[in-house]
C-alpha cells in the first residue's frame, strides 16, 4: 500500500519554486527531504500529484503540450546515465525535472565509490548496466524496451531504467513520468513490488513516425497552426529551438522518426545547401531519438541531377541516388530513409517509363539499404481523371489493384505506407483491403493527425477511435484473425519492419492550434507504441496530463472527446458517405455535389431515388472483392454491411431499411440534427469547468466550441436541406426545412445589401444571402454599411438572437445588432475576424454570432448594420430568435 498511501499523501502539496528554482513542495525543501528519506527504506520511487502549470502565451515549447512542469513524479537521489550519448543526457535532463534535488551528472561507467553507496536512479543500456552491476538481473532487451526496477536495498537504493538501446532508456523515462496518470495501462501498485516485478515495455512496431508535409517557403500543406517550424524562405530556419522541443514532445510518446517535407514539392530538399540545412535539423531532433526523414521528388536525378530520365531501372539514375545518398548520410548519419509519393495527383512516377513502384522503391532502397534507411513507398496512387460516368470505376480499388501484385516483389527495406482508408482520411471508410493483400511485404497505416477532412482543428475531433477501429480490424487473411494492428506491426506475416505514421502538420501556431487537438498527437505516438490501448484511457492520460487531475474535470473532457468523432460524422457524413465536403477545395465546410461529377472519384452519387456507391462485385465496382473472403461476404450485400458503411458499400433507395428499422433519409436527418445538438452540449460541459482547470486555457477552448457548435448547424442545415430537395421526402419530426424563429435576410427591408445566390445553394438558409458589395471607393464613401431590419411580430419576450453570417477573408467586416435603434445587448457589435477557408460565400466561412437575453415585443425593429471591410462584404444570411430559456444553440 506504499505507494498508494504516498500518492494521496502528495496530493496535499501545493508546487512552489525554492530560489534555485527547484520543484518542491509547499512545505520547502527540508521536509520534503525529510519525507523522503523516510519513505527511502521502503519503496524506490515516490509520487506526487503535481497542479499543472500555465502553458499559455510562452515561446513554443513542449509544456505548451501534455509535459507540464514539473511532472507528477517526484524521485529522489542522484540521478546519472550510464553512458555519455545525447540521448542518455536526454533522459537524465527529462528525470531531473521531476526531481527535488537533481544531481545529473555525465556517465562513464565506472561510479565513484561514494555514489555507490548513496540513493541512485541510475540511466543506460542493458550493455551498459551489465558493466556497471554486474550482479543486476538486466534482461537483454529489444530496441525502444525499457526495463524498471529497483535493487531493493534500502541503504544503498539504486533504481535502474535501462533500455534496449538509449531510447528504451529514454522511453522509460517517460513512461515513468505519466505514471501517476496512466491508469490501468500501469498500474501504480506496481510501484511497490518494483524489486520482484519490473516494469517492462516494448513499442509495439519498429517504425513510428510523424510526417510533415512542410513546404520550404514555411507554408504547411493542410496545415492548420500556423508556419513551419522547420523552414521559412526556401531556407531551414535559423532558431531551431521548437524543433528540439518537438522531438521532445515526440520521444515523450515513443515516435522515433520525423519526416520533415511535404509528398508534394519535395525536388528541391535533395539540394546540397538543404541538405545541409537538413543536418542542423537532424541535430536538434537527435537528442530526443528522433531520426530525420524526408520525402523526396523520383524524377529529382532529371529534375536537378541533369540526367535526361529518371527511369528507375537506368543505371546512371541508380548511381545518382547511391550518391545522393551517401551524401545526406555523410552529414547524418542516423538519416532514417526516404517517403515517396509518386504516378499520385501530379506526382511523376516509374509508370512513366512503364516501370512499377516496386522498380522505383527498389532503386532507392538499395541507395539506403548500407546506412540502415528505409524506403517508405505510398499506396496512395490513383488516377484523379477517372470517367464519373463509367459506373465501374472506382477511385478506392486503386491501391490494392496497384501494389497486390507486386507483393513480394519489393526489397526488405521498403515498407508500403497505406492510408488507413481506401479514399482519403474521410470521417469514415473501411479499413484498406490492401493491409490484407499484402502478406510478404512490410507495411504501415498512415493516418492523419492533422484534421484536413475532420474539421481542421476548428472542430473538436478526438480521431483515437477512429484509428483504433481500423487497426483492431480483422481481415481474416486466409481465414485466420489477422487483425490490422497486427499486420502492420509485422507479427501477422512475420515481417521485421512496419508501423504507423501520422500526418501531423504541426506549426508555429502552439503545435496543432488548438489545444484540445493535442489530444490527436499524443493519441497517435501512444496507439502507435501500443495499439492496444484503449482510446478513452489515453483520453484519460493526456487529460489529466495537460487539463488537470481532478476527477471531474478529466470525466467531463473525456466525454467531449469520446463523443467528439461521432458528433461530427453525424452532421458530416453518416452511414459511410464520407465527409460531404467540397473535395477539390478547402476539405472544410459542407459542399455535398463537390464530390461528384468529377475525375477525383470520391463518388457518392445520390440521385432522386437513392444515395450510395455501388461497390459490390455482383453489381457494383468489385471493390468489396478485395477483402479477404469473410469479409468481402459481409460487405458484398447490403444486408450483412454495417449501417455505418452502408453508403460506401451499397447505392440503396432513400427508404432502405437500416437495421434497426429507420430509413435511411431519416436516419440522414435525425443524425444531423443529433450531431448539431451533441456539438452544442460540448460548449455546456466545458462551460462547467470554469473555475476548475487554467483560465487561460478555458477562454482559448471556449470559443471555439461555441463557434463548432454554430457551424455544426451549418452543416446540418445544408445536408439535411440537400436530401430533402433531392429526395422529396419529408423529415418525419417535421424539422427539415423548417426554422421557428427564422429571420431570412433576403426578406427583409434592405438598404444597400443585395441579395445574392450562394454556391453551393445548401450552404446558405433557402440558398440566398445579403452582401454589401459597395466596390467603389466613392460609394463607400457615400454609403460605408449597409443594413437590413425587420418588424418583430410574435409574443413579446426574450430571445437569444443568432446572427447567421459569412466572415470572409481579406477585410475585417463588423456587425452590429439593434432593436429600435438601440444596441440589443453588451455584445451587439463585433467583428468578423475570423480566419476561415475560401474566399467567397460558402459554408466554409458562414459562422454565427449570438446576441442572448434581447428583449422584444410585437412591432420592434430588428436591425442589423454590416459595415463591410476589404474584400469582406459583411454578408448575411438570416437571424434566428431563439427563447432565451432554451438551448442557446
Ligand atoms: C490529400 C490532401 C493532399 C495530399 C494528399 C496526399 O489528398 O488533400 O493535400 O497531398 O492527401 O496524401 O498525398
Amino acid at each position: 500500500m506504499i505507494g498508494c498511501a504516498l500518492l494521496f499523501w502528495f496530493r496535499k502539496f501545493t508546487v512552489g519554486r525554492d530560489q534555485d528554482g527547484t520543484t518542491v513542495g509547499a512545505w520547502g525543501p527540508n521536509e520534503v527531504q525529510y519525507m523522503l528519506r523516510t519513505i527511502a527504506s521502503s519503496v524506490a520511487f515516490g509520487l506526487a500529484i503535481l497542479v499543472a502549470g500555465d502553458s499559455s502565451a510562452r515561446a513554443q515549447t513542449a509544456d505548451q503540450a501534455w509535459l507540464h512542469e514539473p511532472s507528477h513524479l517526484f524521485l529522489f537521489g542522484k540521478v546519472i546515465a550510464l553512458g555519455s550519448s545525447p540521448i542518455e543526457q536526454s533522459a537524465v535532463q527529462e528525470l531531473s525535472r521531476s526531481i527535488s534535488h537533481p544531481a545529473s551528472v555525465k556517465g562513464g561507467a565506472s561510479l565513484p565509490r561514494s555514489w555507490r553507496e548513496s540513493t541512485l536512479t541510475v540511466i543506460g543500456t542493458t550493455e551498459e548496466v551489465h558493466e556497471a552491476y554486474p550482479d543486476f538481473p538486466a534482461p537483454s532487451l529489444a530496441p525502444g524496451e525499457y526495463w524498471i526496477w529497483w535493487n531493493g536495498s534500502a541503504e544503498h537504493s539504486v533504481s535502474v531504467i535501462a533500455g534496449g538501446d538509449e531510447r528504451g532508456a529514454l522511453y522509460g523515462v517517460f513512461a515513468l513520468r505519466r505514471l501517476p496518470v496512466s491508469g490501468e495501462s500501469f498500474p501504480l501498485t506496481n510501484l511497490q513490488n518494483l524489486h520482484e516485478v519490473p516494469l517492462r515495455e516494448h513499442p509495439a512496431m519498429p517504425i513510428r513516425w510523424v510526417d510533415q508535409w512542410d513546404n520550404a517557403d514555411g507554408s504547411i500543406e493542410r496545415g492548420y497552426a500556423g508556419r513551419s517550424i522547420f523552414f521559412e524562405g526556401g531556407k531551414v530556419r535559423g532558431d531551431l529551438k521548437p524543433v528540439s522541443e518537438y522531438a521532445r514532445l515526440l520521444a515523450s510518446v515513443g515516435i522515433n522518426g520525423c519526416n520533415v517535407n511535404n509528398v508534394n514539392n519535395a525536388v528541391q530538399f535533395l539540394d546540397p545547401e538543404m541538405i545541409r540545412g537538413l543536418a542542423k535539423i537532424a541535430d536538434a531532433m537527435r537528442p530526443w531519438g528522433v531520426r530525420l526523414a524526408m520525402s523526396v521528388d523520383v524524377a529529382s536525378p532529371q529534375k536537378i541531377g541533369g540526367l535526361a530520365t529518371y527511369d528507375p531501372l537506368d543505371p546512371a539514375v541508380k548511381a545518382w541516388w547511391n550518391a545522393k545518398v551517401n551524401d545526406i548520410y555523410a552529414l547524418i548519419p542516423d538519416f532514417a530513409g526516404f517517403t515517396v509519393k509518386a504516378d499520385s495527383e501530379g506526382q511523376p512516377g516509374p509508370a512513366s517509363y512503364g516501370r512499377t513502384p516496386a522498380d522505383a522503391a527498389n532503386t532507392l532502397a538499395a541507395a539506403l539499404a548500407p546506412h540502415g534507411g528505409v524506403v517508405l513507398y505510398r499506396a496512395f496512387v490513383y488516377n484523379h481523371h477517372l470517367d464519373w460516368n463509367d459506373p465501374k470505376a472506382d477511385r478506392a480499388r486503386a491501391a490494392y489493384d496497384i501494389f497486390h501484385p507486386l507483393d513480394g516483389k519489393f526489397a526488405p527495406n521498403v515498407i508500403i505506407q497505406t492510408k488507413e482508408g481506401p479514399i482519403d482520411f474521410q470521417v469514415r471508410e473501411p479499413v484498406s483491403p490492401l493491409f490484407g493483400g499484402l502478406t510478404q511485404t512490410s507495411q504501415a497505416m498512415e493516418v492523419q493527425i492533422t484534421q484536413e477532412y475532420t474539421g481542421q482543428q476548428r472542430h473538436l475531433v478526438y480521431l483515437a477511435p477512429l484509428w483504433k477501429q481500423a487497426l483492431d480490424f480483422d481481415m481474416r487473411v486466409a481465414g485466420r484473425s489477422t487483425p490490422v494492428k497486427e499486420i502492420v506491426s509485422g507479427t501477422s506475416f512475420h515481417r521485421n519492419l512496419g508501423g504507423m505514421v501520422g500526418v501531423s502538420g504541426v506549426g508555429r501556431d502552439a503545435w496543432l492550434g488548438s489545444p484540445l487537438a493535442m489530444a490527436n498527437l499524443y493519441a497517435f505516438g501512444r496507439v502507435a507504441w501500443n495499439p492496444n490501448l484503449a482510446p478513452e484511457e489515453i483520453a484519460r492520460e493526456w487529460t489529466r496530463q495537460t487539463i488537470g487531475a481532478n476527477e471531474e474535470v478529466v470525466r467531463t473532457v473525456v466525454k467531449m472527446l469520446m463523443q467528439s468523432w461521432p458528433a461530427y460524422e453525424d452532421y458530416t457524413g453518416p452511414l459511410g458517405l464520407q465527409t460531404l465536403t467540397d473535395i477539390a477545395g478547402s476539405h472544410y465546410g459542407p459542399g455535398i455535389e463537390g464530390s461528384e461529377n468529377n475525375g477525383w472519384g470520391q463518388w457518392h452519387r445520390a440521385d432522386h431515388e437513392g444515395v450510395g456507391m455501388d461497390r459490390s462485385v455482383a453489381t457494383g465496382t468489385g471493390f468489396a472483392g478485395q477483402y479477404p473472403l469473410a469479409v468481402a461476404k459481409k460487405y458484398e450485400s447490403a444486408a450483412t454491411t454495417p449501417d455505418n458503411l452502408l453508403l460506401f458499400f451499397h447505392h440503396v433507395p432513400y427508404t432502405y431499411k437500416l437495421h434497426d428499422g429507420k430509413t435511411v433519409i431519416q436516419y440522414l436527418y435525425d443524425s444531423h440534427y443529433a450531431g448539431a445538438a451533441q456539438a452544442a452540449g460540448f460548449v455546456r460541459d466545458w462551460e462547467t469547468l470554469k473555475g476548475k482547470i487554467d483560465t487561460a486555457l478555458y477562454d482559448n477552448v471556449l470559443p471555439r466550441l461555441e463557434y463548432q457548435a454554430g457551424h455544426a448547424i451549418v452543416w446540418r442545415d445544408a445536408v439535411v436541406q440537400y436530401f430533402l430537395k433531392l429526395s422529396r421526402i419529408p423529415d418525419e419530426q417535421g424539422r427539415a426545412g423548417h426554422y421557428p424563429g427564422r429571420l431570412e435576410a433576403e426578406d427583409a427591408r434592405l438598404d444597400g445589401y443585395q441579395i445574392v445566390d450562394v454556391k453551393p445553394w445548401e450552404d446558405a438558409s433557402r440558398g440566398k444571402a445579403v452582401s454589401c458589395d459597395l466596390k467603389q471607393p466613392m460609394q463607400r464613401e457615400k454609403q460605408p454599411s449597409c443594413s437590413a431590419e425587420w418588424t418583430y411580430e410574435g409574443p413579446a419576450g426574450r430571445f437569444d438572437i443568432a446572427v447567421q453570417y459569412f466572415d470572409l477573408q481579406g477585410g475585417v467586416a463588423k456587425v452590429a445588432l439593434t432593436v429600435n435603434g438601440q444596441a440589443a445587448g453588451m455584445d451587439a457589435t463585433w467583428v468578423a475576424d475570423a480566419m476561415l477557408p475560401t474566399r467567397r460565400l460558402h459554408g466554409d466561412n458562414s459562422t454565427r454570432h449570438i446576441v442572448e437575453g434581447v428583449a422584444l415585443k410585437p412591432g420592434d425593429t430588428i436591425r442589423i448594420e454590416g459595415t463591410p471591410d476589404g474584400s469582406d462584404p459583411a454578408a448575411l444570411d438570416y437571424i434566428e430568435l431563439i427563447p432565451a430559456a432554451s438551448n442557446r444553440h
